[in-house]
């Protein structure tokens, strides 16, 4: 049996699973239309010149296809990627030693860029824009810099945080494109494509269940698929249906909108410890006992994408649904707000 704590973990390291039902092309990503548009394009005219694919910024919640994406880019350029991410660079030296290994036309992953050291990327920056790194080699008196001019690369940024990218590094990104919460009906065909790849039998509408309850986000589909899984190999046995889905994410607290237990623990919050808002995120974070870039990053996107809460300059305030979400009636101020 599970760790009764067991929830779908957006924030960890990509796990084996993850990695396992990645999609290797684009034609096996499903949904997020607009952006696999964009890149193929990119991929197709830098192929056609024989050229280096331009630099991509990738941003948008946890789990939806960032780093999928990076490596389908690499897959269909047939080049080498290099993987790192922004708080994994605490030197100068460190960009220095993965820049200086890669061959032309080769991909670069940083994930988590907004969390690059201040100083790391303005040493990033020639590197981007004209091939160039200036390395520091040797110390004290005999401390001397050294330019070095690195093959045509491309870097590929991803991040949760699009508002914490400095001016700057921005504009050294030929494409900035942000991915957005997927439709119940891609999800669902993800689901049907993940379990034909880890062999379960499930219904159409067994896949449609887990879809709708998944946040808008392949991640989690694909960690309760796994749940499901065991669910019903467990409790009913047979393929996944509808019913054994549903029973299996109840006992996860997962509820019909697919929100979780921090979520709803959020909206209670809110209402009942601070009046309905506005609260500041840092306090929200004390209530519920969560880190507060979990908070920002995972929960508070959905929440507000799904019209529960709206953010204000003076913080969080909760909409009618989030009243009614607690079976709670709003008052008079919170219907009032839906019309500003
Ligand atoms: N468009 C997609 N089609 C199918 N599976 C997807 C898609 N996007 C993401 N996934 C699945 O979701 C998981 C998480 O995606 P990932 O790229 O790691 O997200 P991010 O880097 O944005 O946090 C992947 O392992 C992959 O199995
Ligand atoms: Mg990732």
């Amino acid at each position: 049996m599970r760790d009764p704590d067991y929830q779908p973990d957006q924030t960890s390291p990509d796990t084996e699973f993850d990695v396992s039902l990645r999609p290797p092309l684009f034609a096996e990503f499903l949904g997020q239309l607009r952006v696999r548009e964009r890149l193929e394009l990119m991929v197709e005219a830098a192929k056609t010149r024989g050229d280096v694919l331009d630099h991509i910024l990738l941003s948008g919640p946890p789990g939806l296809g960032k780093t999928t994406l990076a490596y389908i880019l690499a897959n269909a350029m047939g080049v080498n990627i290099k993987s790192t991410s922004g708080p994994m660079i605490d030197k100068a030296g460190d960009l220095a030693g993965l820049l200086t290994s890669l061959e032309r036309g080769d991909i670069l992953f940083i994930d988590e860029i907004h969390r690059l050291q201040p100083a790391i990327e303005e040493y990033l920056y020639p590197a981007m824009e004209d091939l160039k790194l200036d390395i520091i080699i040797d110390q004290g008196p005999n401390a001397r810099s050294v330019r070095l001019n690195l093959p045509k690369f491309t870097l590929v940024g991803a991040t949760t945080r699009s508002g914490m990218i400095s001016a700057p590094l921005r504009s050294r990104f030929g494409m900035a494109t942000r991915l957005d919460y997927y439709t119940a009906e891609e999800l669902q065909q993800i689901v049907l494509r993940s379990s034909g790849l880890i062999g379960v039998a499930i219904s159409p509408d067994g896949a449609a269940e887990i879809a709708r309850r998944s946040r808008g986000t392949p991640r989690i589909a694909n960690n309760l698929l796994r749940w499901v899984r065991d669910f019903t190999q467990v409790r009913v046995g047979g393929p996944i249906t509808q019913d054994s889905a549903d029973r299996a994410l109840a006992m996860l607290e997962i509820d019909g909108d697919g929100l979780d237990e921090m979520d709803k623990r959020l909206l209670e919050s809110v209402i009942h410890k601070f009046g309905g808002g506005p609260v500041g995120v840092n306090s929200l974070a004390v209530s519920v006992g969560e880190d507060s870039g979990t908070i920002e990053d995972v929960h508070e996107p959905y929440l507000i994408m799904q019209g529960y809460l709206k953010r204000t300059p003076q913080g969080r305030v909760a909409m009618p649904l989030a009243y009614a979400k607690l079976g709670l009636r709003p008052p008079a101020s919170a219907a009032q707000s839906e019309l500003f």
